[in-house]
């Protein structure tokens, strides 16, 4: 709450980031969001509104939220509850904690619901997780860390990395970890510290390394899907899922592999995966087109008329503003600059949705092999580009900006 009210004041002054690229201005770009935020509450609140019900996409036909219900197998439910607890963050207005608080609430029964699948660190860390934050109430305390030993059921031991998703062993033809899951490591780092947990931090770690060890091409570029022997552990093949091909580079695939590796460099201080991170972002950078916004997979062959995915280049602009902390010289530049070159082109009128649409971004993609969510407005991109201009309006007030993600 400290942070809160030293980041509320510091919002008075006017705060325009220069790089040799250009000037962003960041506040003008939170004001944005903060009208769009006002924007969905004025369709979602009402004396009979539904909690559970959560903004999940916008078609590019459409100008209004579609929404999913919170059950256990719908992944996007926390992202909602995330954005309100950063509008709350950003402005200090108890409007937003309040809703914040009732859409986070409806998740609690996940934490003792038996896991439908890993994406249970994506719906209760960016709810609970910054509830807790931002709130210190013990009682998301406990229900982060009962959804960490939820999610920690799905640790194999034999394989050393948490199964993605156990409805689908038989049609991957094994244990299958997707890259995705590198994201809801954190819950399980927060819960090993918070929790006095430390076999968590293990799993957390093992995870990690094997997925360096196996879910890699040459390049850094990584498979969406690894498939393993559930009995031996021996790597069986990758694959991707909703990327182009299996030897494609997906570009949200590659986005959760920058954000993940950089989060479990701050958790660990190993080397090794502060290298990894920096080796997994160039080979992203060095691949975008003009305006940093990547194509939804940067080997689709229909390129430069596929289309593009604002998800990946929020996660990755987030991702960038902490990996630059921890970096020296000429990369650390770079890293700042290419952040602010993507929350610069996010932010134009070609990816805003506007008065056209509710959300704060269109042009995002989804599932494309199901045909599913593309060219549309998606709840975690307005998410991870909220909390990229959070951290670059943090970093500019001389903070961390890590602390936007997660309680230390
Ligand atoms: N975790 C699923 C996705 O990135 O689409």
């Amino acid at each position: 709450m400290r942070f809160l009210g030293l980041l509320a004041s510091s919002f008075v002054f006017a705060s325009c980031v220069s790089t040799s690229a250009e000037t962003f201005d960041v506040d003008e770009a939170l004001e944005y969001c903060g009208r769009q935020t006002d924007r969905t509450l004025t369709q979602l609140i009402s004396d009979s509104t539904d909690y559970s019900l959560m903004p999940r996409n916008i078609a590019a036909t459409d100008s209004i939220w579609h929404l999913r219900k919170a059950t256990c197998d719908e992944w996007c439910s926390g992202f909602w509850p995330g954005v309100l607890w950063y509008e709350y963050e950003a402005t200090g207005n108890e409007k937003y904690k309040e809703a914040a608080c009732r859409y986070t609430e409806q998740l609690e029964y996940l934490s003792k619901t038996p896991a439908f699948d890993h994406d249970l660190g994506f719906l209760m860390f960016c709810s609970y997780g910054n509830g807790f934050r931002l709130t210190g109430d013990p009682k998301y305390k406990d229900v982060i860390i009962a959804s960490a030993d939820t999610l920690a059921t799905l640790y194999n031991p034999n394989v050393g990395t948490l199964l993605s998703w156990p409805r689908n062993v038989d049609m991957f033809g094994g244990h299958n970890t997707i890259m995705d899951n590198m994201i809801n490591l954190e819950m399980l780092f927060w819960a090993a510290k918070n929790g006095n947990k430390p076999h968590l931090h293990d799993i957390a770690v093992k995870h990690a390394e094997t997925t360096m060890q196996h879910h890699f091409r040459p390049d850094y570029s990584c498979y969406h899907v690894a498939v393993y022997d559930r009995e031996t552990g021996t790597f069986l093949k990758g694959m991707t899922h909703q990327g182009f091909a299996d030897t494609s580079m997906w570009a949200r695939g590659q986005a959760w592999a920058i954000y993940g590796y950089t989060m479990v460099y701050r958790e660990t201080q190993d080397p090794k995966f502060l290298d990894f991170a920096c080796k997994v972002t160039d080979v992203y950078l060095n691949r975008l087109p003009e305006d940093y916004v990547p194509y939804w997979d940067f080997d689709d062959p229909s390129i430069p008329d596929a289309p593009r995915d604002a998800s990946a280049a929020g996660v990755v602009a987030s991702a960038l503003l902490e990996l630059q902390q921890y970096c020296h010289g000429e990369r650390k530049q770079t890293y700042k600059e290419a952040a602010v070159k993507m929350l610069s082109s996010l932010s134009s009128d070609k990816y805003r949705s506007g008065s056209r649409r509710l959300s704060f971004l269109d042009h995002s993609v989804g599932h494309m092999p199901a045909g599913s969510e593309i060219d549309a407005s998606i709840i975690y991109a307005d998410y991870y580009y909220l909390e990229a201009l959070l951290r670059l309006k943090k970093l500019d007030s001389n903070s961390s900006g890590n602390e936007l993600r997660a309680a230390k």
